[in-house]
């Protein structure tokens, strides 16, 4: 085989091919891809490796072929291959990688002394490139230990995971900050931050001074101070009579329909749950139903509603026997 390309060339031509193969697919930005994704490092070391591998393998078969050649067609090989241009320096650099083979005139002096059916092993020289990156691999290795298990100074990839976990948990904090007017009677929780709650005072101040007065003990509307309410005391229970509006010909109007925004409207629910326990100065009575807060239940009241009605029901069946 006439050998046009010497592998000194075709292994760095091949392996700058693959090279620029990869940087125009991968899709990295502005930094060449084997920076913003180190595999593709180990990916291109390993297809060097694999290239040289490759051609030392194709060498030694060649050697062999080569010997198999008579004196004619080997003096043919020669004639064919010098015509190759030589590059001695390189080309010696690169086959004392390779790793030499010994000439096949030399091998009885490397062969083993043992013989499985007729099979003998030669005691050749390891590749250096193989050598070299085994010892290599045993350095990355003790740093690698020493830095990830001993020191503890870089993250593993558990610690990787959780801290990319906390960092999407302040995302979500942030993002729930910025979504925040998105909250419908359905998501809508109390506001406690002062900022949130200045603001409701303000809206309160706007638009509802009027009917519940400034301090909430009410006039037109209830009293907002006390623990009974008419349509429910709960975040999500202001919220939905703020943005609906009270029972119809009361004149609790939906002020949804007024234009306060979702934010704004959780705002002032907030504001108004906040008042709770405040002493109004001219307090109106209470209205509506003493409030539960959940999980506390109300034993007395409706135990005996229930008792009534099944006293009344037990009446109505023994009247009609
Ligand atoms: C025009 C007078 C008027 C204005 C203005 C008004 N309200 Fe009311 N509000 C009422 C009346 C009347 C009720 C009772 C509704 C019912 O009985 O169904 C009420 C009920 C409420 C309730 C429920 C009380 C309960 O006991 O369940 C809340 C909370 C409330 N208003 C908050 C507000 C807020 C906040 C504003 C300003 C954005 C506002 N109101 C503006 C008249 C008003």
């Amino acid at each position: 085989m006439k050998k046009l390309i010497p592998s000194y060339v075709r292994v760095p031509a091949l392996f700058f091919a693959i090279f620029g193969l990869v940087e125009y697919f991968v899709d990295s930005g502005d930094k060449p891809a084997f920076l913003e994704y180190p595999i593709i490092m180990l990916f291109l070391v390993l297809v060097l490796f694999i290239l040289i591998a490759v051609e030392g393998i194709v060498g030694s078969i060649e050697n062999v072929l080569f010997q198999s050649l008579d004196e004619a067609g080997k003096a043919r090989y020669l004639a064919n291959t010098s015509k190759v241009p030589e590059f001695k320096k390189a080309k010696a650099l690169y086959h004392k990688l390779k790793g030499g083979e010994t000439p096949i005139e030399e091998e009885h002096e490397i062969i083993l002394d043992h013989n499985y059916d007729g099979i003998k092993e030669l005691d050749n020289n390891l590749p250096p490139w193989w050598l070299y990156s085994w010892y290599a691999s045993m350095v990355f290795a003790v740093i690698y230990l020493f830095n990830f298990h001993v020191t503890g100074s870089s993250d593993t990839q558990y610690e990787e995971l959780d801290n990319e976990y906390a960092q999407a948990k302040i995302e979500i904090e942030a993002y729930k900050k910025t979504a925040k007017n998105l909250v419908d009677v359905n998501s809508v929780v109390l506001l406690t931050d002062a900022a949130d709650l200045q603001i409701g005072k303000k809206v309160f101040d706007a638009n509802c001074v009027a009917c519940h007065m400034a301090d909430g003990g009410g006039g037109i509307g209830p009293n907002l101070t006390d623990k009974y309410w008419i349509l429910g005391g709960d975040i999500k229970s202001v919220f939905h009579t703020i943005s609906e509006g009270g029972r119809s010909g009361k004149g609790m109007i939906s002020w949804k329909k007024e234009g306060l925004k979702p934010l704004e409207m959780a705002q002032v629910a907030s504001y108004v749950l906040s008042l709770q326990g405040t002493t109004p100065a001219k307090g109106k009575d209470a209205e509506g139903d003493l409030w539960q807060p959940e999980g506390t239940e109300d034993t007395t009241t409706p135990a005996e509603q229930e008792n009534t009605e099944a006293l009344e029901i037990g009446k109505t069946v023994s009247s009609n026997n």
